[in-house]
């Protein structure tokens, strides 16, 4: 195994550092803005109800998302390896054991499970980049829309297609390297994406129903309120708004710990994460708000499920002037953000097959990407031959999808914060957060409190009650 001990006492990373504080927050916002506020999110707050759904998960995102966010990335830069490297190595420099490896290895299989259904979905945005262009949506109804959607996921050889276009798209930027390739892969995405949702948002309050998605979005009923058993918010919709949460924040499976291996050590912690956070949020917001009114406008079911995104926006951009040219950059942006959500979803197993097997680069990165893609062919196949094939919570992409969102994310947070909340001392997270002031014990107590308690009362509860 090679070290990463430099002569002067310091650790530095193997894999290189971000070229500055801008370059870092990039490179998280990059990882963490993705399918996951567009694609995701919209669809899950649709399938549990709204208002309840969408308050919960903000909840979840500040109380449990922000203290997991700090404490990955203050473990990664105190480790400088990989996840499962650096849980090992700090394991032993806190006094308690070199297991705590185990938390990285589940973050890098949680990594490799989510990039095989993540990556079938991808692809399907650069199939809808095509159908855009070729102007397939002008002018079209929301039936036209919706049989354009469910003819092309129900052939399932282009989907594969897409698919393998995609996973070739992320193994050519991973292979390339911290810095040349994931910075530049992301300084632009991001503030463009933001412009086009403004967009969207713009034309989605002049469909007459904007009222409406804001209730459905913001209105929690009175039954939730008065916590009645009419309250449609079940503990499974809570676990899903944690999942989301994790999810959405890429935290839980190590990809902030990798990120945070390469980060300087005078950044502040504390305000990457906000601005992470933020930025994250809102866009999902965004989207949301974006989304539920056309739904509404044109008679579709919130309910819908995966396809929500797809069935929506291609009928508004259809009916907007200029809507081919806007559509078609709108599905490269949502490619682009989901291929810089890749390339976080890969890094950690990336990372570990460098340092573990002594691999290059470039190799780790072609076998961990053809290990995904082969699983991503379960997912491809759940949309068309296997999608009667259910069993547990569905089909074999909707299983992927509970097991990483729902228990492996939750659970691997849960032991992250443990970990920077209990067997780290207080010296070394301070030494890493940079303060001993009111931020710092706001977030000690998030930590070794809040969370943990928080994660655990919500798994238990999903876990029996169903
Ligand atoms: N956060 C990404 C999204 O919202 C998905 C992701 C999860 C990326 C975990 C990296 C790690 O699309």
């Amino acid at each position: 195994m090679l070290s990463n001990q430099a002569s002067d006492g310091k650790r530095t990373s193997l894999h290189g550092h971000w070229s500055s504080r801008m370059a870092f927050i990039l490179a998280v916002t990059g990882s963490a803005v993705g399918l996951g506020n567009i694609w995701k999110f919209p669809y899950i707050a649709g399938q549990n109800g709204g208002g309840a759904f969408v308050l919960v998960y903000l909840i979840c995102v500040v109380v449990i998302g922000m203290p997991v966010m700090m404490s990955e990335i203050l473990i990664g830069r105190r480790g400088r390896r990989n996840p499962v490297a650096t849980m090992e190595l700090l394991g032993k420099e806190e006094g308690s054991s070199g297991k705590w490896r185990w938390v990285g290895s589940m973050g890098v299989l949680a990594g490799i499970l989510i990039l095989s259904y993540y990556s079938v979905i991808a692809g399907w945005t650069l199939a809808y980049v095509v159908k855009s262009a070729s102007g397939a949506f002008a002018g079209a109804s929301a039936e036209i829309v919706g049989t354009h959607f469910s003819s092309f996921v129900g052939n399932w050889k282009l989907v594969a297609l897409c698919h393998t276009l995609f996973m070739s798209l992320t193994i050519f930027v991973v292979a390339r390297g911290v810095e040349r390739g994931l910075e530049q892969a992301v300084r632009f995405m991001v503030p463009a994406l933001l412009l086009l949702m403004l967009l969207l948002l713009g034309y989605s309050m002049s469909s007459g129903y904007f009222g409406h998605g804001l209730r459905f979005m913001f209105s929690i009923p009175e039954s939730c309120m008065q916590l009645t058993e009419a309250c449609p918010l079940t503990w499974d919709s809570v676990l899903a708004a944690l999942g989301q949460a994790f999810f959405t924040l890429s935290i839980g499976m190590g990809a902030i710990m990798a990120y945070g291996a390469y980060l300087p050590e005078e950044t502040s912690i504390t305000g990457a994460s906000t601005a992470v956070v933020t930025a994250d949020t809102s866009i999902a917001m965004l989207a949301g708000l974006a989304i539920f009114p056309l739904v509404f406008a044109n008679g579709l079911e919130p309910a819908a499920g995966p396809g929500l995104v797809f069935q929506t926006l291609p009928l508004a951009f259809g009916q907007m002037t200029g809507g081919v040219f806007f559509s078609t950059i709108f599905f490269v942006l949502l490619a682009f953000a989901a291929w810089t959500s890749a390339i976080g979803l890969m890094e950690p197993a990336v990372a570990w097959v460098v340092e573990h097997f002594n691999r290059t680069r470039a190799q780790g990165t072609v076998i961990i990407g053809g290990l995904i893609w082969g699983i991503g062919l379960g997912s491809v196949l759940s949309f068309n031959v296997l999608a009667d094939t259910r069993f547990f919570k569905g089909t074999i992409f909707d299983n992927v999808d509970f097991l990483t969102s729902n228990i492996m994310l939750p659970l691997g947070g849960l032991l992250i914060t443990i970990f920077a909340g209990w067997v780290m001392c207080r010296n070394s997270t301070a030494d890493e957060l940079g303060s001993s002031g009111t931020l710092y014990k706001a977030w000690r107590i998030l930590a070794r409190f809040i969370a943990p308690i928080g994660i655990l009362f919500v798994l238990i509860n999903a876990v029996t009650s169903s």
